[in-house]
Parts: structure tokens; C-alpha cells; sequence
């Protein structure tokens, strides 16, 4: 590993490249509806999604994840990385991990690589541990991927969670700098809370079924979700970790450009920039197109929003997250001068 000498302290991780790859095959709403009892008007009144892209067969995660992780690797123009960070609640195997396979495909066998699983928030952790990583002098470069194969968990028969997700992958590169560079990540608030494990759940898989007293059935080897509650709990912890991000950052809700929320449902971002007094426009729409990509989500609309020129150099930026075990974050940035592969 090629580490800077430190001094004065802890350095901090600036973002230098980012990327994202999706999935060619596009399943719209009526092709879904043609399948299940649902229409495109249910969806799109209850998720504002359109949309969504599958994986095709012989397509893992790993496939989407070291696609994503070349396009941020080429964005930051470095072909050397010390440490790979994958988010994923999808991985190609319950054992290993996927990320060793993700960095071999990318040609950094050798490197530390490890998963993070912590669903629609997987890749907030994941950012927050590369930063650690490199603040302590462990690594100079980090990749941090998110990516999901989330349609290989969903029962075809279940059409609540059937018409909500979707698959992708998007990274980022953090390198060693300073904490006033555009780009610095700052304090990431993150939080999780285990009593609220069954509201997001694959049951099956697992130590507990293996070790079930009663024999589970077989669509516990399926994604379930009670959505209702989960509305609730997303709203207020994407909330209150936004509001702490801001805090520490010293901005108020009235700086902030565009809040860059994991893609879940447009009236879950609705009610979070209701609640922080930030008007709607400045929130990043991305869910229409992909539908909720958990892990994935957030590089993914970062991606977007520089395609579309939302996201410009200099742009006060809140990323935020809510997913299953309970888990959530939030950190506040500015966005640095890159071109998003
Ligand atoms: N198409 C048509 N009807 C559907 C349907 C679908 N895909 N899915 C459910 N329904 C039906 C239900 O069976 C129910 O019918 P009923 O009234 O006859 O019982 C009705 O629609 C309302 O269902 P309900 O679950 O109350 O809808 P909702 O307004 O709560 O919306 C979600 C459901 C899942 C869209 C919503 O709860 C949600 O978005 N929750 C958050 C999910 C999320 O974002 N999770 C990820 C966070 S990380």
C-alpha cells in the first residue's frame, strides 16, 4: 500500500471518482401488471415508480458491482486501490463474501475486501467505514460499492415488494485529503435498531432457520417487508439523521442544495423534505427510472443527478438512508469537481 505520511492527525476522505452501471433489460410497470394483479397507475400513485432493470441470467452481483467499480475507478483516473468496501444485502453466496470476487474481477487481488450488510443504508455504513479506514492511515484509496441483485430475493408471487425493486450498482473512490475539500466526508451519522428486524426480513438462509425449533415455510426464503410501518420508521429516522448530519456540518436546511435520498418511494421523500423545511425540488428523483435499488440507490442518483446537471461542482449535498434491521444515516458534503462514469 502506497500511504501517505500523516500529519497532524487524522486525514480525511475526500470523494475523487464515482460511477454506475445498470442492468440492460428495463421491466416497466405494464409489463408487470401483465403478470401480476397490479396496474401502472397502482405503482405509480402509491411509489411514483415507472420502471425498474433486472438482471439477466449469468448476471450475480458481482457482475454489477465491478462494472459500477470500474466506472468509478476510471473517474478518478487510479488503477491503484487499497481497500474494496461492498454494500450489498444481495450477495453472490451466503459464503464468502462477495467483495474479494468483485476485486479479483477488478484486478486488485491482494486488497483487503470485505461486505457490508446493512440493506438501503449498506452504503452509507460502507462510506463511513472506508473514511475510517483511510482517517486512520490504513488505506491511502478505498472503493466503495453498492450494488444488489434485489429481484433474485422477491417471491414472483408477492406483488407488494414485486413492484418496488430493482437492480444496479454505483461507487465511489475515496482518497486521503483534507476536511475543507470539496468532497470531504464528515461526521456520518448512522444508527440501527434490532427490535424492528422483522419489518424487513428474508427469513430463511440463515443460523435461525437452521436452528428453528418449528420448520419454516417456503416463502421465508423470500423478501418480506410490512410496508406501512416501515413508511413511518423511514420518514422519521431519515429525518432526524439529516437534521444531525446538518448540525455537525453547520449548515441550516435553508443551504442545503439537494437532498439525495435512498430511492424508496417518492412519498417517503416527500414527507422527509416536508419535515426539514426543504422545498421538493431540491430533492433528487431517481426511483421513477430504477425503482428502490437498497444499497445501490444512493450512487446510483448521484450518478443521476450529474447526468442531469442537478448535481453540480460545489452543490451542498445531504445523502440519507433508512433500510432493513432497522438500520439508518445520514452525512452532509460538497459535492467535489468529478466526471461520473
Ligand atoms: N398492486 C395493486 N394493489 C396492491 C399492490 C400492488 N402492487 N400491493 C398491495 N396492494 C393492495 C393491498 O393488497 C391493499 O388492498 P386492500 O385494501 O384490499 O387490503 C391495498 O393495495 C393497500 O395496501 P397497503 O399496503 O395499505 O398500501 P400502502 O399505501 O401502504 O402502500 C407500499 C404500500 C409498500 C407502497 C407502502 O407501504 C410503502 O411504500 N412502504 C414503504 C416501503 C419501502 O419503501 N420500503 C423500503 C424502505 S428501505
Amino acid at each position: 500500500m502506497r500511504i501517505p505520511e500523516v500529519r497532524g492527525g487524522l486525514r480525511s476522505a475526500v470523494i475523487c471518482g464515482a460511477g454506475a452501471w445498470l442492468p440492460p433489460r428495463i421491466v416497466t410497470n405494464d409489463e408487470l401488471a401483465a403478470r401480476m394483479d397490479t396496474s401502472d397507475e397502482w405503482i405509480r400513485t402509491r411509489t411514483g415508480i415507472r420502471a425498474r432493470h433486472i438482471v439477466s441470467p449469468g448476471m450475480p452481483t458481482s457482475h454489477l458491482a465491478a462494472e459500477a467499480g470500474a466506472r468509478a475507478m476510471e473517474s478518478a483516473g487510479v488503477t491503484e486501490i487499497d481497500a474494496l468496501v461492498l454494500a450489498t444485502t444481495t450477495p453472490d453466496r451466503p459464503c464468502p463474501a462477495t467483495a474479494p470476487l468483485v476485486a479479483h474481477k477488478l484486478g486488485l487481488t491482494g486488497r483487503p475486501a470485505f461486505d457490508i450488510s446493512a440493506v438501503c443504508t449498506g452504503f452509507l455504513y460502507a462510506l463511513s467505514v472506508a473514511a475510517g479506514l483511510i482517517a486512520s492511515g490504513a488505506a491511502a484509496h478505498v472503493l466503495v460499492i453498492g450494488a444488489e441483485a434485489f429481484s433474485t430475493i422477491i417471491d414472483p408471487r408477492d406483488r407488494t415488494s414485486g413492484v418496488l425493486f430493482g437492480d444496479g450498482a454505483g461507487a465511489v473512490v475515496l482518497r486521503a485529503g483534507e476536511p475543507q475539500e470539496p468532497g470531504a466526508i464528515g461526521w456520518v451519522e448512522l444508527g440501527s435498531d434490532g427490535s424492528l428486524a422483522d419489518l424487513i426480513t428474508v427469513r430463511a438462509g440463515g443460523s435461525e432457520q437452521r436452528t428453528a425449533v418449528v420448520p419454516q415455510q417456503p416463502a421465508d426464503a423470500y423478501f418480506s417487508m410490512i410496508g406501512k410501518e416501515v413508511f413511518t420508521h423511514a420518514v422519521k429516522h431519515m429525518t432526524q439523521a439529516s437534521l444531525t448530519a446538518l448540525n455537525h456540518a453547520g449548515w441550516r436546511s435553508g443551504e442545503v442544495d439537494l437532498i439525495i435520498a435512498h430511492q424508496a418511494n417518492l412519498r417517503i421523500l416527500h414527507a422527509v423534505s416536508e419535515r426539514m423545511d426543504i422545498p421538493r425540488n431540491r430533492l433528487v428523483v431517481h426511483l421513477d427510472q430504477v425503482g428502490n435499488t437498497a444499497a445501490a440507490s444512493i450512487p446510483l442518483a448521484l450518478a443521476h443527478a450529474q447526468s442531469t446537471g442537478e448535481l453540480f461542482t460545489g452543490a451542498r449535498i445531504i445523502l440519507t438512508a433508512f433500510g432493513g434491521g432497522a438500520t439508518w444515516g445520514a452525512t452532509a458534503l460538497t459535492w467535489p469537481a468529478i466526471k461520473v462514469e
